[in-house]
Parts: structure tokens; C-alpha cells; sequence
């Protein structure tokens, strides 16, 4: 699917909740432009081979497989709230699942479906500029990281979205300055920033954070 010639406003909805037919095309370019942005992610979390991983908002499922491949005696949790999503990543993750190193789950970053404590590292790849009150969901966060845990937010920088998908008010812009803010009044420390390039030729950060 070429993203540049879609309807801007019908895309923005799909990129925050994909459903139907084009849900799962834009799942598809997901997976083409996502999977640099996905490791440098994974980078900057450390992970161990026995962590205890979750994914928010996994979309086709690119990021729970490179959370396999890092977790060979650990454990991999998603969480998506679209349908179309969980159905997709699942196919991706079919072995994993089978293997019961990984648990797809619908549901809401709100909402968590998760105890205290569960994971020692969480990641989301270009969700967080959904919500316009992240409070609820970076409580959630922190109640389900372990103590010590880290939490890292990728997103893409707004100069670098698609023309046009500012204007449909689906996201917000926010600089990674704006997330450290939000992610230090959730009562997260060591808070600190990575840059990156994303596919194909614009720039992305990383925010990282600790339990
Ligand atoms: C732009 S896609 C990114 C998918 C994937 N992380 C990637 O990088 O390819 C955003 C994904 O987050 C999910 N999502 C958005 N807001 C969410 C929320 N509040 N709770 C759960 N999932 C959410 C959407 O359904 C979608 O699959």
C-alpha cells in the first residue's frame, strides 16, 4: 500500500486502531518501515535472555518476534486493543505462542490485564502519540514494571510524519523533551533520550526510563 496517496484522516484512524481490509494493509507497510525503529528500541532496553518483556500496541507483530529472538529462557507479553492486530501478530508469532514464551492479549494500555510487578522491561513503538492524557497509561506502566525495570517509548519525530497527518488531530506532536516530562511526573528516573533515523529517510527518538 502506497501510504502517501491514502486519505489522510481514514489513515491516521487506521494507524491508531487498524480494523477491516485496510487495517491489515496498513498493518502490511507497519511491517515494511517499523523494524529498524523496533531494534534500536530493543537496543536501548538491554535485554536479557530471562526477561520478562511487554509490548504495548505490537500492531503486525514485529516487535514481540525480535523479543523472542532476545528472550531464549524468558517470557513475551503484547497487548494491542484492534482485533485485526492480534490476528496478524499472531500468525507472525505462531511458534512462540504455541511454545508459550509469548501471550497476545486484546486490550488497552489504560487497562492493563497484568499484576504488579510482571515484567522487568517494556517497550511501545510509535503509540504513545495516542494518547492525549498519558497519565493513566503511564501509571499502568509503572505498576506492572518491576522495581529496577525499564520502560522505553519510541516514537517517530513529528517533522518526519507523512504530510498531512498532523492536521487529522488523531496525533500528538510531542518533542522527546515533552516525554521525559510526562514519564519523570509518572515517578520514572533515570530518564533519558536516544536519537535515531527512521525508514525511509526521517528521524526518530527513543525515550528511556526506569521502575
Ligand atoms: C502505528 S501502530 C504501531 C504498531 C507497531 N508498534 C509497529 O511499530 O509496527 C499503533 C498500534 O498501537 C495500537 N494501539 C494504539 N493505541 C492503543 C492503546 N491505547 N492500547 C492498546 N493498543 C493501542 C494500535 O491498534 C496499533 O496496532
Amino acid at each position: 500500500m502506497d501510504l502517501t496517496n491514502v486519505d489522510k484522516a481514514a489513515l491516521a484512524q487506521q494507524l491508531r486502531k487498524p480494523e477491516g481490509s485496510m487495517g491489515k494493509e496498513v498493518g502490511k507497510a507497519m511491517e515494511l518501515y517499523n523494524g529498524k525503529a523496533i531494534s534500536f528500541t530493543l537496543e536501548s532496553l538491554h535485554i536479557q535472555p530471562r526477561d520478562h518483556v511487554l509490548e504495548i500496541g505490537f500492531g503486525p507483530g514485529e516487535g514481540i518476534a525480535q523479543a523472542v529472538q532476545l528472550t531464549p529462557q524468558g517470557y513475551v507479553a503484547g497487548i494491542d486493543h484492534s482485533p485485526v492486530m492480534l490476528t496478524m501478530a499472531g500468525e507472525r508469532n505462531h511458534r512462540a505462542i504455541m511454545q508459550e514464551h509469548v501471550e497476545l492479549t486484546l486490550g488497552s494500555a489504560d487497562k492493563l490485564p497484568y499484576e504488579d510487578a510482571s515484567f522487568d522491561k517494556i517497550f511501545s513503538v510509535n503509540v504513545f502519540h495516542f494518547w492525549t492524557d498519558p497519565a493513566r497509561e503511564l501509571a499502568e506502566c509503572r505498576r506492572v514494571l518491576k522495581p529496577g525495570g525499564s520502560i522505553a517509548f519510541f516514537l517517530t519525530h513529528p517533522s518526519s510524519w507523512l504530510p498531512g497527518l498532523r492536521d487529522t488531530g488523531v496525533f500528538i506532536a510531542r518533542e522527546a523533551e515533552d516525554i521525559e516530562k510526562l514519564l519523570l511526573a509518572a515517578g520514572f528516573g533515570n530518564v533519558e533520550t536516544h536519537t535515531t533515523k527512521t525508514e525511509p529517510d526521517g528521524k526518530g527518538f527513543v525515550v528511556v526510563g526506569r521502575g
